[in-house]
């Protein structure tokens, strides 16, 4: 590993590794949690994202940040004969994702998205849904994505992003800063992690930032399409 490898591989690993802690912790409830906290809104999101990169009928596709593998399964339902890879570096949700998706063409990895484990440019298709901001080194994750994606091929990431219209700024701003952490909390017996995802949220780039960020690792055509007035923004980017 390269002197420059080692220290991306030290700064996630210190940055990260109470964030990991945290999601293993929430995992049992985090699916139940998603669909409370975004109303059942999270599905439709889901497959606008899949939808936005047009993946080919065969495609191999990278879900980064996979989770307990929401993305995958919703790109499973809208195209055939897909390889689903799965990364993520929390073990306990990686065991729900293999879980839900062993009956399917998938491969799991426990990995970090500064570092993946792969060739350059074997997949089709990469996706990355709610996992970014917790990232302690976008940048380098973006980079890594691009080299992992093969020429041609397209990027959706679909993010928590802060700015809001004033009206629902102050109805889901109250929702979102009070009643999900409350609930969360009690559902999750862990104080701290959904108090954490307002805080995040609001240490997240705007939009036109993170479009910025992109265009610096290398990706191209790059936009961004806000959905429920701005609370959620999908990213689309092309590898060229
Ligand atoms: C909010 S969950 C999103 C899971 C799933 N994509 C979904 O849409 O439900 C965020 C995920 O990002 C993962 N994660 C956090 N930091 C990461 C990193 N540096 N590299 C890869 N995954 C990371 C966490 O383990 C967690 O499973």
């Amino acid at each position: 590993m390269s002197g420059y490898n080692q220290q991306v591989a030290r700064n996630t690993e210190s940055g990260n590794r109470d964030i990991i802690r945290m999601f293993d912790r929430i995992s049992p409830v985090y699916d139940r949690m998603n669909r409370l906290m975004s109303l059942g809104m999270d599905r439709r999101w889901r497959r606008k994202a899949v939808a936005a990169i047009d993946i080919p009928n065969g495609a191999k596709v990278l879900d980064l940040a996979c989770g307990t593998g929401d993305m995958g399964l919703e790109a499973l339902s809208q195209v055939q004969n897909l390889q689903i890879v799965g990364v993520d570096p929390s073990p306990a949700m990686l065991a729900i994702a293999r879980n839900r998706l062993m009956t399917w063409n998938t491969a799991l990895s426990m990995a970090w998205g500064e570092q993946l484990p792969f060739r350059d440019s074997i997949f089709d298709r990469a996706m990355i849904a709610f996992g970014i901001r917790s990232f302690p080194n976008r940048l380098t994750a973006l980079k890594e994505l691009r080299r992992v994606v093969m020429p041609g091929g397209k990027l959706a990431i679909l993010e928590m992003t802060s700015r809001k219209p004033a009206t629902l700024e102050s109805l889901f701003g109250w929702y979102f800063r009070h009643l999900v952490p409350a609930v969360g909390t009690l559902m999750s017996r862990h104080r701290h992690a959904y108090h954490y995802l307002p805080a995040s949220v609001d240490a997240f780039p705007e939009p036109r930032d993170f479009a910025g960020e992109m265009v610096v690792a290398g990706w191209n055509t790059v936009s961004w399409i806000p959905m429920a007035g701005g609370v959620v923004t999908l990213f689309v980017a092309e590898n060229q």
